[in-house]
């Protein structure tokens, strides 16, 4: 008889597990939802009107199936859930191993170790187990070995199934997927986690692999993106120097079929939870089996990265430095701070790296942003030298530079001939996402340098 999946429980009800099983109970209203994490005041927050995760259309998703075939809960009272689940997905953190074997490389796997063992003391029958967390390939492997300790007559199969949802698009991209991808051993099993998804995404764009194929091609499918970025951003600095701009050399370039326009946007470098750490778990897993040249291919891409941010950093300080270098004394608005727009989420923010390259030369910070909280802000840069504004008025006011370092698309049509005097005079305005309209800054008389841009008429 062909399994299926009536009740399932997942894991970890962060960005990626709250949002994807938000979307399954309301596209599939028979199947009874479970959501619990070991934070308390997360499970909280997912139970009440303030979620913890900011994305657009996450409230109206989360409205309609919580409290109908949608639950959050926390660990101790997700036991049962668990043990009467068909399938447990497991959606925890892998991030960045900071000690032991692979420091600053590896994924760390301790979350999904604990999972697995809390699976395997709590389950009952037959569990398909999904790792929905991305994964360093064959780890499968240590998932399997910890569940073979479950008590005797308890089963499991396990799939990999993961996840390719951007953040600040989380829905679109759930309810709209370009693939849904599922690894596994076992056809039956492949087949009943498919049939939760056809419920809303056509059946050719549900791919099925091997296991060892599903884990790597997320790690694959992240660093490729995080290429492109840094490629574009390689020439980004060609470009200042030659007196081209990148946004033309992008569009030319993007227009070839075999190309494709998009991720090709220059920026201040590429930031969020998941790019940096799946690239050096990737360079990670290439060393450890010898291939010494694949890892080094891929380093280049984080350290490009690494450098756009000094770079973008040091031009904004340029200026404004006294002779000695210093920025004691220099008052400079950051304009936002999460990693990308449409998101709270300041994970690896490149404007951290920025933020703090500043403030190790002496600058005060005056930090805008639409959605992070001023706690977030603190928690990542301290409070010295730190002051959170309310508005972008707020941090404009009486600074000698500016600096758009998230493409919150609010930014763009700020009024420039209003704001243009509450700057000290000379300030200069760097444009990290390329976002603002360069002729209305410039109208206003101000100074604009732009990522990617060379010289400009009144530079
Ligand atoms: P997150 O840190 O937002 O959420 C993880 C949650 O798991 C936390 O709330 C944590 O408390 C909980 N947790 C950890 N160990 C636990 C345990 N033993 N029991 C119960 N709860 C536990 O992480 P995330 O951003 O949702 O990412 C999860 C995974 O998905 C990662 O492997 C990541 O690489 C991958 N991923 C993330 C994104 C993204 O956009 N954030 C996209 C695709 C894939
Ligand atoms: C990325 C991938 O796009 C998802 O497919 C994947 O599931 C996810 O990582 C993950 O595994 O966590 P995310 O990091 O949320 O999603 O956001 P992206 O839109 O990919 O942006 C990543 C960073 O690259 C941001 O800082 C963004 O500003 C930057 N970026 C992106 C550019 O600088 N230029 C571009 O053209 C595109």
């Amino acid at each position: 008889m062909p399994l299926s999946l009536r009740k399932i429980a997942c894991i970890g009800a962060g960005y990626v597990g709250g949002p994807t099983m938000a979307v399954i109970a309301d596209r599939c209203p028979d199947i009874d939802v479970t959501v619990l994490d070991l934070n308390a005041e997360r499970i909280a927050a997912w139970n009440s009107e303030d979620l913890p995760v900011y994305e657009p259309g996450l409230a109206e998703v989360v409205s309609r199936a919580r409290g109908r075939n949608l639950r959050f809960v926390g660990q101790a009272e997700g036991a049962a859930y668990v043990a009467a689940a068909d399938a447990v997905f497991i959606s925890v953190n892998t991030p960045t191993k900071t000690e032991g074997e692979g420091a600053g490389k590896a994924s760390d796997l301790r979350y999904v170790e604990s999972c697995a063992r809390f699976i395997a003391a709590h389950a009952t029958g037959h569990t398909i187990v999904i790792e929905k967390s991305t994964m360093p390939v064959r780890a499968a492997d240590c998932v399997k070995s910890i569940l073979a300790t479950a008590r005797p007559g308890v089963t499991f199969d396990i799939l990999s199934n993961p996840e390719f949802l951007a953040e600040g698009t989380a829905i679109r991209d759930l309810e709209q997927p370009d693939r849904v991808l599922i690894g596994g051993e076992r056809p039956e099993s492949i087949a009943a986690l498919a049939e939760i998804y056809r419920r809303w995404v056509p059946a050719e764009r549900i791919l099925s692999t091997g296991l060892w194929s599903a884990e790597l091609s997320k790690l694959v499918a992240n660093a490729f993106l995080a290429q492109r970025v840094s490629s574009i951003n390689s020439i980004s600095a060609l470009c200042e120097v030659t007196g081209a701009d990148v946004e033309e050399v992008a569009a030319v370039v993007g227009a070839d079929s075999r190309i494709g326009p998009k991720f090709l946007r220059a920026s201040v470098g590429f930031g969020g939870s998941c790019f940096q750490k799946d690239l050096l778990s990737l360079i990670y897993i290439s060393e450890s089996y010898g291939l010494t040249e694949v890892a080094a291919y891929w380093q280049q891409v984080v350290d490009l990265n690494q450098w756009q941010k000094r770079r973008f950093a040091d031009l904004i300080a340029a200026p404004i430095a006294d002779g000695a270098g210093s920025l004691r004394g220099r008052r400079i608005a950051i304009l936002g701070f999460a990693f990308k727009k449409d998101t709270n989420d300041v994970r690896e923010t490149p404007a951290m790296d920025v933020c703090r390259r500043l403030l190790a030369r002496g600058a005060t910070l005056a930090v805008h942003d639409y959605r992070v909280t001023p706690e977030s802000v603190r928690s990542e840069l301290g409070a010295q030298g730190v002051e959170v504004a309310a508005t972008p008025e707020a941090a404009l006011a009486g600074a000698d530079g500016v600096a758009v370092l998230t493409e919150w698309s609010a930014y763009a049509t700020l009024d420039w001939a209003r704001l243009a005097g509450m700057l000290k005079a000379g300030a200069v305005i760097h444009d990290g996402r390329n976002i603002l309209d360069a002729g209305a800054v410039r109208r206003a008389g101000l100074i604009l340098r732009s990522i990617g841009r060379g010289a400009q008429p009144n530079a």
